[in-house]
């Protein structure tokens, strides 16, 4: 499914979010918290050439003197991104001065991703309308461009460790993300608050045999992956109502995600997933693993749509939140 250029971007923003927040979580694992880096570096990387190259020139040419001054200001924080990233990358800072200049370039990054989402994207949304569809396609395939670029580029040997990707979908810490979303005919609401129920995923997940709610972030999985019974804990990072809820695993093999509800219309609602994961164990076909996962996804996302629809309403909901973690 394409999005249009305001969702896509906003949802890089989560992503690289989300990445942030496994680093902050990986306090002590320096290796660990190292690949993180290499990973947000390139997620940003390609963020703001798309965005440099195809939005932001939209932007200036329809939004006027006010879209030049929110664009030239944009462009001065990536500017000042690429600085940082480069310095990460050539390997010429020691070990707490790395994470010192990264924590740096991350509060700048957040600062610049909320005067994106706070104005521009509004305005873009506003007065663009129907443009944005068609800039999101562009910017979709000039995003798998990218990163079919950092594919070869690893592969030759050459190229920064931003350019080093392995497989597509798959990056060098092995890890795969995953997206999907699905349009459901019920009020942003009540996908939410059924959402927030996940005691009933098994209903509607493959594989997933019983999610046990410890207290109100803690959760118990107990799920069959690959044929092998698996169990692990979870912890929510993040809920906000009619939003968002961010969760990540606290045991086992990684996996991570995000969900986001956007109102289309009064009984429309987009569900935006995210999962990140890291497949255990030696897998002989990466591309097919994760091919499998993704099908898996998204026949989830398919049956929660039938299930919500089918009730018309939620079978309960918690509608307290949960902030992210202090940075
Ligand atoms: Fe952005
Ligand atoms: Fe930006």
């Amino acid at each position: 499914m394409t999005h249009n250029a305001v969702e896509l971007i906003k949802a890089d923003h989560d992503k690289v979010e989300s990445l942030y927040q496994q680093y902050q979580g990986a306090t002590g694992d320096s290796p660990r918290q190292r690949t993180l880096v290499e990973k947000i570096c390139r997620e940003l990387e390609i963020h703001a050439a798309l965005e440099e190259s195809i939005f932001y020139p939209a932007v200036q040419a329809k939004l006027g003197t006010e879209g030049r001054d929110l664009v030239k200001e944009a462009v001065k924080e990536h500017k000042e991104m690429k600085q940082a990233i480069s310095q990460l990358q050539t390997g010429s800072l020691t070990g707490a001065n790395y994470d010192s200049t990264f924590r740096k370039m991350m509060s700048g990054v957040q600062h610049h991703v909320r005067e994106e989402e706070g104005e521009m994207l509004p305005k873009a949304q506003r007065q663009m309308g129907p443009e944005l569809d068609r800039l999101g396609q562009q910017m979709q395939r000039r995003k798998e461009e990218l990163m079919a670029h950092q594919t070869t580029a690893g592969q030759s040997g050459q190229g920064t460790l931003a350019q080093r990707k392995t497989v597509a979908g798959q990056d060098v810490d092995g890890s795969s993300t995953i997206e999907h979303s699905i349009d459901v005919s019920v009020p942003v609401r009540t996908a939410y608050n059924q959402w927030t129920q996940f005691e009933e995923f098994p209903r509607f997940m493959e594989g997933v045999q019983q999610v046990t709610q410890l207290d109100d972030t803690h959760l118990h999985w107990q799920a069959t992956v690959g044929g092998k019974d698996k169990e692990w804990d979870a912890m929510i990072t993040e809920q906000v109502p009619d939003q968002r809820i961010a969760w990540t695993n606290t045991t086992g093999a990684r996996n991570a995600g995000v969900v986001t509800f956007h109102r289309l219309a009064e009984d429309e609602t987009r569900i935006m997933l995210q999962i990140d994961y890291e497949p255990e164990g030696v897998i002989e076909n990466v591309g097919d693993m994760v091919g499998v996962v993704s099908a898996r996804i998204r026949g989830d996302l398919q049956r929660f749509k039938d299930f919500i629809e089918s009730r018309g309403t939620e079978t309960g909901a918690w509608r307290g939140t949960v902030e992210r973690p202090a940075k």
